[in-house]
């Protein structure tokens, strides 16, 4: 009995279903550079745009570069081991049908119910991060919304330099510029409407269909990367004129530990790192659209590893640049790219970046509403999960119930959650995620070495390892609540498992007890 838990799903059904292009299936319109732009479009958001202010403030000091190259190094293993599994089996459900197709379903189920919490929750703390810039733009074109409505159920606001801010993230700066916070106004936020609202717009895009929203995602992924680079080259110009400046806040590179782990000093630099892990999520989320690729096999590791690379880069540089424009202390805020380009006194560019940042956050909430609904469409297809989660509209080819459920529940999420705490969750269970996919390469390749592999993970077993060590490490960096929480959402799975996925799964029902 019990090894029906460890019933693996054959490649050959598995590949079958790949081919499928009956109605009922999704419609294949992707090429090398969609793909490309499908990953940049996941990746850059608001980790860089973001959090990256958040871990340099709170955790890492300038030394959050640091933090980015180590956490860019988890993820070329992570990615190098994905690159693998998708051109071997592209199918929708990424790494869920990876774990259903070498560790069986038990942990098929795990690492789909943990994908919730990357795509899901991911998005939620995409959209709370959109808010941010979004209110921040509206604020600027003289548009100003009820601080009631634009951050989660009793955040303490304050009004600050024209904007409200949450008093939570801004006292330290208060206090640095020797302001009094009591004499500013105050309002308490009801729930947020304004993250509610991206969400629910970019689920309709989403049940509309897939090439229009991957038309759409390339048009803003170029319009996203020309404004980094923007950025990068104001602020290089303004770095090169202000040596002095940026050297003394660049000093302390590494900011002297509190005497608590991960703030500030060589743990704060690991906190740092497993933070800003958010930032590089998505590359993963290329594999979720393999089946609406149009050679899968060889585009699915272009289009994982060419964004990783691309966004690898851009993040480096932004990264030290904003720490060198600005002391790290003042960057806790909800838009903190924008407050460093405000430094350089460029009025149209910070304008510009919250603009793109707006366009730039959408396009993410939209790559990882559609990898959630991707992989409850082959959960349910494989009879884990109710079969309204993979029923695909007639006209449009997209699995639009399960897109609009999601939507519903991550509107939820993102207007309630505090974007800090949702970041960590998904990090966690990301990282969990990638430890399973690393394993199940080295386990594929002793398990089945003849099976024909357009992509090769370098050097197995030594990058598979490399890539479980790693990510277990940035696990470890993260708070202990957040393994709490990580713990308590795989409890309700193993439930939902234990009473719906255990005795409807068609791999189980199919194979002689
Ligand atoms: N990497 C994505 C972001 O930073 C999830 O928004």
């Amino acid at each position: 009995m019990a090894s029906h838990l460890f019933a693996t799903k054959s490649l050959k059904v598995i590949m079958a279903e790949a081919e499928d292009t009956g109605e009922h299936s999704l419609r294949r319109a992707l090429g090398p550079i969609n793909l490309i732009t499908l990953g940049i479009g996941a990746i850059i958001g608001a980790g860089i745009f973001v959090l990256t202010g958040q871990a340099a403030a709170t955790s890492a000091g300038p030394a959050i570069v640091v933090s980015f190259i180590l956490s860019g190094i988890i993820c070329a293993f992570a990615g190098l081991c994905y690159a693998e599994f998708a051109s071997l089996i592209p199918i929708s459900g990424s790494a869920y049908t990876y774990g259903y197709a070498t560790l069986g379903e038990l942990f098929a189920w795990i690492i789909g119910w943990d994908l919730i919490l990357e795509y899901a929750f991911g998005a939620a703390t995409v959209a709370s991060g959109w808010s941010g810039y979004a209110v921040s733009l509206l604020e600027d074109l003289g548009l100003h919304i009820s601080p009631r409505w634009i951050a989660t159920p009793g955040t303490e606001m304050v009004f600050y330099k024209g904007h409200w801010a949450e008093l939570g993230s801004i006292g330290q700066a208060l206090t640095a510029a020797g302001v009094d916070s009591a004499v500013l106004p105050h309002a308490v936020a009801a729930f947020n409407l304004v993250a509610f609202v991206g969400i629910f717009v970019a689920t309709f895009i989403l049940v509309v269909g897939i090439k229009e929203s991957a038309n759409l995602n390339s048009a803003i992924v170029i319009l996203k990367v020309a404004i980094v680079l923007v950025f990068i080259a104001i602020a290089g110009t303004f770095v090169i004129r202000h040596p002095s400046l940026a050297a003394s806040n660049w000093h302390p590179f590494i900011p002297p530990n509190t005497g608590k782990f991960g703030e500030f000093g060589l743990s704060g630099v690991a906190r740092g790192a497993a933070v800003i892990f958010f930032a590089y999520i998505g590359f993963d989320a290329v594999s979720t659209a393999a089946q609406e690729a149009r050679n899968p096999q060889k585009d699915m590791p272009i289009g994982i590893i060419g964004s990783l690379v691309i966004c690898t880069v851009l993040y480096i540089l932004v990264s030290g640049l904003l720490t060198a424009m600005v002391p790290y202390a003042d960057l806790n805020v909800s838009a903190p790219v924008a407050v460093a380009i405000d430094a350089t006194g460029v009025r149209w560019g910070s304008l510009l970046v919250k603009a793109g940042a707006v366009l730039g956050l959408g396009s993410v909430m939209l790559v990882m509403l559609l990898g959630q609904s991707r992989v409850f469409y082959s959960m349910s297809r494989d009879g884990l999960l109710p079969k309204w989660a993979g029923a695909i509209h007639r006209r449009f080819r997209t699995p639009w119930i399960s897109s609009i459920v999601v939507g519903i529940c991550v509107a939820g999420f993102a207007s309630f959650i505090p974007i800090g705490d949702l970041a960590v969750l998904v990090n966690i269970g990301t990282l969990l995620a990638f430890l399973i996919v690393c394993a199940g390469v080295w386990i594929l390749r002793r398990k089945r070495p003849d099976l024909p592999r357009p992509f090769k993970t370098p050097l197995v077993p030594l990058v598979p390892i490399l890539g479980i060590l790693t990510s277990l490490a940035a696990m470890l960096s993260l708070p202990a609540k957040t393994w709490w929480r990580l713990l308590i959402w795989l409890v309700i799975g193993m439930v939902v498992y234990v009473f719906y996925g255990r005795t409807h799964s068609k791999v189980r029902n199919a194979s002689p007890r």
